[in-house]
């Protein structure tokens, strides 16, 4: 099984990004505690950021045939990208979103969340341990 796993805009700044929000542990932190768990799972892993939501959408297309499983991020594009909603519906490839922060306690813009229509699932408020509880998730299934 090959899982892939896409963060959007400014998640490569973790660990100094407002980390009374994120927390303080590195994009490394995260892509280290990931790796660890597919390790764990017997399961293969890619990971990817962009700060460009075109890269995002490309990304999702080219998991065609490839992945089995995506654990997306969006971060802002959460909140304003059709474009990611129809790429997920597109590749019809399970995907879990997932937040570091807990948007229902955050700004009213952040409750909308345009991509969540095509996932499987939800995993929001629980840090980097969201990744690896989206990737259980998507194994179970
Ligand atoms: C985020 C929440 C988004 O609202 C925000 O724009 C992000 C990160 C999160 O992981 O909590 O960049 O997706």
């Amino acid at each position: 099984m090959k899982i892939l796993v896409l963060n959007g805009p400014n998640l490569n700044l973790l660990g100094r990004r407002e980390p009374d929000i994120y927390g303080t542990a590195t994009y490394d932190d995260l892509t280290a505690a990931v790796r660890r768990h597919a390790e764990k799972l017997g399961v293969e892993v890619e990971i990817r950021q962009s700060n460009h939501e075109g890269d995002l959408v490309d990304w999702i297309g080219e998991a065609i045939g490839t992945a089995d499983g995506i654990v997306l991020n969006p971060a802002a594009y959460t909140h304003t990208s059709v474009a990611l909603l129809d790429a997920v519906l597109a590749a019809g490839i399970p995907t879990v979103e997932v937040h570091l922060s807990d948007l229902t306690k955050r700004e009213a813009f952040r409750q909308i969340s345009f991509v969540r229509a095509a996932c499987i699932a939800t995993v929001m408020g629980h840090g980097i341990a969201g990744y690896t509880e989206a990737m259980d998730l998507l194994v179970k299934r």
